[in-house]
């Protein structure tokens, strides 16, 4: 797919996708507007050309259900990067977000089985170790404490290193390769250096690996790969899958953690509901996940072939982007009030971790870290609070990822 077809005749004056908050905790106000006027719309891209975008929840679940829009982006996050960069035209084996069925499907299966619900259970009582040890170190140091750097990030990477086999030591490594590789800002350059000095991070464990196997998720894959003929998992093919799952597997939590745990700190009647009941844990994590919708830019698909969505045509290799945010707002959600933070009400069908063959493989992981982590963090200090106003504090608009860069609080 190429960027050719992209920029066709189209008005100059296009807008850009809305990104400008009026609140921390809610999506760009253009987007209600968008919704009720002109839900499949044209808008320009940062770095030249232009796309589609999509804000009702119906189209956004009805295109990313839809084979005929593919993953198989030529261009990365176009609709927000002033310089976007060049993906090789052929994804690499193993790279799921980048591939279309039914190729996608042969290498999302093995990794599956390491994230379903019964697997996560299994690793409760562990995550709660990792929490509470967490917890306990921020009572010793004392507060304020950056809520960051001390509890969201070790947790999350904790969890995915133990899982697959990385050594927690290497997480300066890992965390600035996240950070190069989700800042908007990146240069093409920076962003492909990032994917490389990953990409041989993770290669040379998997090297290690296949030496001397461990009881992780690298090593299962390597031998499942060496067990079957037919099996897709080469050494590539792991490394790429470990490269996803590392980065993925902690960032965005991380940044749920503290966003979700800012959100409460800033609704103090939701806080109480959950504190008198914390039995409201999973539907209060379903409502954040929801209200806050940290992939705040969506999800890039372009049209397989030329087709018509709400009367618009869409030619093929066209990008369209599938607000999850704007979704997740949508009265077309089917809950009172959407953009109420509700955490008591019955959990919505939201779309924060997109829909379709591509929705998030982690989602049960991420959903045990959330539950686990907001109930003990806010059981442990009962008085807990921001430690600057929130006004003052850096939110994450610079990121594909949406949350907070640091969250001093005390208690
Ligand atoms: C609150 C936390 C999380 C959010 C909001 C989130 C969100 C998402 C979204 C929206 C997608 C769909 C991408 C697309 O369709 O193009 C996705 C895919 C994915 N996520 Fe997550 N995620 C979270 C946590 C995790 C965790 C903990 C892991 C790993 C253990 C993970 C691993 C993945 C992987 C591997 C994919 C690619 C799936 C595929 O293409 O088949 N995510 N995530």
């Amino acid at each position: 797919m190429t960027d050719t077809a992209v920029n066709r005749a189209v008005p100059s004056d296009l807008p850009g996708l809305p990104r400008q908050r009026g609140c921390p905790f809610d999506p760009a106000p253009g987007y209600a507007r968008l919704r009720e006027q002109a839900p499949i719309s044209r808008i320009s891209f940062p770095g030249g050309g232009s796309g589609w975008l999509a804000t009702r929840y119906e189209d956004v679940r009805a295109i990313l259900a839809d084979p005929r829009f593919s993953s198989r982006l030529s261009t990365a996050a176009p609709h927000v990067r002033p310089a976007p960069t060049a993906l090789p035209e052929q994804p690499l084996p193993g790279a799921l977000l980048r591939l279309d069925e039914p190729e996608h499907a042969r290498y999302r299966r093995p990794v599956m089985r390491a994230f379903t619900v019964k697997r996560v259970q299994r690793l409760r009582p562990r995550i709660q170790q990792i929490v509470d040890e967490r917890l306990d170190a921020m009572e010793r140091a004392g507060g304020p404490v950056d809520l960051v750097a001390e509890l969201a990030l070790p947790v999350t990477s904790l969890v995915i290193c133990e899982l697959l086999g990385v050594d927690y030591d290497d997480r300066d490594t890992f965390h600035g390769l996240a950070g190069r590789l989700l800042a908007i800002e990146s240069s093409p350059e920076q962003a492909q250096q990032a994917r490389a000095e990953l990409a041989s991070f993770i290669a040379a464990l998997v090297a290690a690996k296949r030496e001397q196997p461990g009881d992780d998720l690298l090593s299962a894959l390597i031998a499942e790969g060496d067990a079957d003929p037919d099996s897709p998992l080469t050494d590539i093919a792991v490394t790429v899958l470990g490269s996803l799952l590392l980065i993925a597997g902690h960032e965005t939590t991380a940044n749920m953690i503290a966003l979700g745990t800012l959100t409460l700190l800033e609704s103090p009647d939701q806080l109480a509901a959950l504190r008198s009941d914390p039995a409201l844990a999973d539907r209060a994590v379903e409502e954040l996940l929801r209200h806050l919708t940290i992939i705040q830019f969506g999800l890039v698909r372009a049209a397989a072939e030329d087709l018509t969505l709400r009367g618009q045509s869409i030619k093929a290799g066209e990008y369209v982007v599938a607000s999850l945010p704007s979704a997740n707002r949508d009265p077309g959600l089917g809950i009172a009030d959407p953009d109420r933070l509700d955490i008591t009400r019955d959990p919505a069908a939201h779309v924060a971790f997109g829909y379709g063959p591509h929705q998030c493989l982690g989602q049960q992981l991420a959903r045990a870290e959330l539950q686990i982590t907001l109930t003990s963090l806010f059981a442990r200090f009962p008085h807990l609070r921001p430690a600057v106003p929130a006004d003052q504090l850096p939110f994450r608009d610079d990121m594909i990822v949406y949350g907070l860069h640091q969250l001093p609080v005390t208690w």
